[in-house]
């Protein structure tokens, strides 16, 4: 292991980099918007690719996009070790959601190569497809089908909105082949560590500068489809109409109200989309589509919070006269962080004298998913106010400097 504190962390380099692809974007800066599969989302995987070539590194793509650039390690037999994160970002995001663990990772090992460090194992920086759930419904596209979460062949319901299949944009994307290849066996790394925001309020409260991940809470996504029936606003009498939308803004309200009942603040839900059809001020709204995101670090309880969302949602279209459909999109169990990664994060925080601290994750990341195939780890830097996936997200240079640091001593102690 290379002494970390010799290590020179390129924060100017890198701090220039997350502004610049930041721009890669169809927001108004500083929103961040890059739709996977989306013109902006290739622009910045060209950009990437020409970043990670320029540190030397050898890059390859599967055929969902998940991209792998590759430090090789003295062993060509031994399991490498794996970091990364995403770099696609939901409407109106900001710049350091996922990003930090693509360009961190980057700049990560760009330091370890310049303090001459020798790794025995092949470090791989993994930037994972359509970690957010923006196009396609359900997040981590490229972990879920790496882990064999997702099989290839689940992938041929998912549409975007304009009903165009992922098949066809990722072929119009230039990523061909069968999307089986994606799957990847067991310990075919010998870890994989994700640095990322923390995207919520508790390092910068404490004034600690890392998280430790231990676990990570369990998301859900609930499509629940109203159909009624339509007609003119003014034409049509109040009673006995069978508005759609009347049934959605009732469900919504439950959801609230259910998450809240369960009296523990680990229980969150939220309707963050509503489609209404057709979409007239003076037409009555006939279907209406809501997405609703349960999560907790308790899986049963989340899954009871499911289950009375559902019987509410039964009981309004009975009372309505208004049809529902409900889909699962997902329910993923937690995840359960590797001790011996976590422990490694912490000596490193140690030997650095940086603060630490061990910490669940209440949002999702591909590491989720990739504890399904190899020990994972995940490293928390501050944000402020715990804001995310909003313009105003923000990392503080020395935050990112500081999770670079302990990224990288991670990676040398995993590769050494
Ligand atoms: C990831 O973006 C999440 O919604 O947790
Ligand atoms: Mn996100
Ligand atoms: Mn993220």
């Amino acid at each position: 292991m290379p002494e970390h504190h010799s290590l020179r962390i390129d924060i100017a380099r890198l701090s220039a980099e997350i502004d610049a692809l930041a721009l890669i974007s169809d927001g108004e800066p500083p929103a961040v918007t890059r739709i996977v599969f989306s013109e902006r989302d290739h622009e910045a995987r060209e950009w990437l690719k020409a970043r990670y070539r320029e540190a030397s590194l050898e890059v390859h793509e599967d055929p969902v996009g998940n991209t792998f650039a590759r430090w090789p390690g003295a062993s060509t037999q031994l399991p490498a070790v794996a970091t990364g994160s995403h770099v696609d970002a939901i409407p109106h995001a900001g710049k350091y959601d996922g990003v930090v663990g693509v360009l961190g990772a980057l700049e990560a090992i760009r330091a370890l190569q310049q303090s001459g460090f020798q790794p025995t194992r092949s470090i791989e920086l993994i930037q994972f497809t359509s970690e957010e759930p923006t196009r396609f419904g359900i997040g981590c596209i490229g972990s879920r089908l790496m882990s064999g979460t997702l099989d290839a062949a689940s992938t041929d319901i998912l549409c975007d909105k304009q009903n165009q299949p992922l098949h066809d944009l990722r072929l119009n994307s230039g990523f061909t082949g069968n999307l089986a290849a994606t799957r990847m066996l067991r310990d075919h790394y010998a870890g994989f560590v994700e640095l990322h925001i923390e995207q919520g309020p508790f390092l910068e409260r404490d004034g600690i500068s890392i998280g430790a991940v231990t676990h990570i809470a369990a998301p859900a996504t609930l499509r629940i489809t109203f159909e009624g029936e339509g007609g003119h606003a003014g034409g049509k009498l109040m009673p006995g109409r069978r508005d759609a939308f009347c049934a959605a803004s009732e469900t919504v309200l439950v959801v609230e109200r259910v998450a809240l009942s369960t009296g523990s603040i680990d229980t969150v839900a939220t309707v963050g989309t509503c489609e209404i059809y057709p979409g007239a001020v003076n037409s009555i709204p006939s279907r209406v589509r809501i997405d609703v995101d349960v999560r907790d670090i308790e899986e049963a309880r989340r899954d009871e919070v499911i289950s009375k969302i559902k019987t509410a949602v039964d009981e309004i279209s009975m009372r309505r006269n208004v049809a529902a459909k409900i889909q699962m999109l997902n329910a993923d169990p937690p995840a359960t962080c590797a001790p011996q990664i976590v422990s490694i994060v912490e000596r490193v925080c140690q030997a650095e004298q940086i603060s630490y601290k061990r910490m669940v994750s209440r949002a999702y990341h591909d590491s989720l998913f990739m504890v399904r195939i190899c020990p994972v780890a995940m490293i928390f830097i501050p944000c402020h106010d715990g804001i995310s996936h909003r313009p105003d997200e923000y990392a503080a240079p020395e935050a990112i400097e500081a999770g670079v640091r302990v990224l990288a001593g991670t990676l040398a102690d995993l590769a050494a």
